[in-house]
């Protein structure tokens, strides 16, 4: 087999879109499982700038089929912008682009729903997509699938039920209900242009698979925004490990043979919810800007939150992973600094606490580091790093014990160092 997973370790944005993007250039699959349109990638590639949201950024290359699979949820209209952008920019989609009939569609009513819960008892920061509540109708056994949602008459007739159960949410909160009829002829034209792209595909990848194609799954979000093992309740509604691929992509877990864990050199959150290595004032005043460090959300364009690399989180990340190999990533946003701290521990306990209310007493333990004060942007071999990127890189890899396989030095496609 000749399969591989690549999956956030943090809380999303670690730069898997590149890390997926170098490595897709072989593959003959690459396969979405999770999330939806909450997810956001960049890539420069031969100095164009492309975002995705739902299509696996391996459509890049005219060699590659994507698969946007069963565990994700979809929304139509961003869907169908994102095609027709990419289609803009001269990218031939026709057969290579195939969403499965099991993924479940997220309607106005979900994004709607999204931002009145994120006006109650918890603020959690989401995306404001309509994600949390998709899901929610999935889990519920009342959500439309892509499967019925093409098909004019199931789609009408699962609809109006599930309007008038909205409708009635809308009424407490002293909100407009939705029309149902409305509603239903915008999304059948949505669902004519995207059913060009339904197919079930899970039995052809795995008899691919099994031909030793290769296939690689992208993971969205990270391990600390996982629905299971996350820092819940602040984290997304699926499961973002390897294991959430295989279920969300409908293959056996004995399917993924490898999974590399992707990591920034520091750590960034967007939303709410704990965040123990997170600057002080005056840290952030040391750090990169925003700007220089590219660390405004792809999605929603929120400021992400900053901190230190955090090991505790990271080996939780690896072992709910199974991760085989790390890429590390964003190295040179630390090229200016003169210090850079690494969390080895907490005081007093031996693990991040399951618990949200638990958090606020976990104090890090730090271990610093002389900077590089160098550019590393232009970096091609491992043999040109800076002594100091040597120490810093070397003792991630023995705090990890985890082999470090990318680092990556900039967003181009260009630079990055294979180490093995
Ligand atoms: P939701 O997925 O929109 O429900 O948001 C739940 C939490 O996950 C919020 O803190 C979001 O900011 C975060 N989140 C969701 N998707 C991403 C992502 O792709 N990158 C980073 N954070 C994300």
């Amino acid at each position: 087999m000749n399969t591989l997973a690549v999956v956030g370790l943090q809380w999303g944005d670690e730069g898997k879109g590149k890390i997926i993007d170098l490595l897709s250039k072989d593959q003959d699959y690459v396969v979405r499982a999770q999330g939806g349109h909450n997810a956001g990638h960049s890539v420069i590639a031969e100095k164009r700038e492309y975002h995705f949201h739902l299509i696996p950024s391996g459509i890049l290359y005219e060699n590659v089929v994507c698969y946007i699979g069963a565990g994700t949820v979809i929304d139509p209209a961003s869907l169908l912008i994102e095609i027709q952008n990419l289609q803009n920019q001269g990218i031939d989609l026709k057969n290579r682009l195939k969403i499965s009939p099991y993924a479940h569609v997220i309607f106005p009513y979900h994004r709607r729903l999204d931002q009145l819960q994120e006006k109650g008892e918890i603020h959690l920061g989401t995306t404001g997509r309509g994600i949390g509540p998709c899901y929610e109708d999935a889990v519920a056994r009342r959500g439309i699938r892509i499967g019925e949602w093409i098909d004019p008459t199931t789609f009408k007739k699962r609809l109006q039920p599930l309007v008038a159960l909205k409708n009635r949410i809308f009424q407490q909160y002293d909100e407009a209900e939705i029309d149902s009829n409305a509603l239903f002829e915008e999304y059948e034209i949505f669902a004519k242009e995207l059913s060009p792209f339904v197919e079930s595909f899970e039995d052809h990848l795995d008899q691919e698979i099994l031909k030793g194609k290769k296939i690689l799954f992208e993971g969205a979000q990270g391990a600390l925004l996982d629905i299971h093992f996350g820092t819940y309740p602040f984290v997304t509604s699926s499961s973002t490990s390897s294991s959430g691929l295989a279920v969300g992509a409908g293959v056996g877990p004995s399917r993924i043979q490898k999974t590399m864990g992707v990591t920034k050199a520091y750590t960034t959150r967007v939303g709410n919810g704990p965040f123990p290595t997170e600057f002080s004032q005056d840290e952030l005043s040391l750090f990169a800007s925003h700007e220089i460090a590219r660390e405004f959300g792809t999605t929603t364009g929120r400021k992400r939150r900053l901190g230190w690399l955090d090991i505790p989180l990271l080996k939780e990340a690896i072992r709910i992973n199974g991760a085989t190999s790390l890429a590390l990533t964003k190295i040179d946003v630390l090229d200016s600094l003169d210090f850079i701290k690494i969390c080895v521990g907490y005081e007093n306990v031996s693990r991040p606490p399951v618990f949200h209310g638990e958090w606020s007493n976990i104090k890090p333990q730090f271990e610093t580091f002389h900077g590089w004060k160098k550019s590393t942007k232009e970096i091609k071999k491992v043999e040109e790093f800076p002594k100091n990127v040597r120490i810093f890189v070397n003792r991630i890899e023995s705090l990890l014990n985890c082999p470090i396989e990318i680092v990556s030095l900039g967003p181009e496609r260009e630079s990055a160092v294979f180490l093995k």
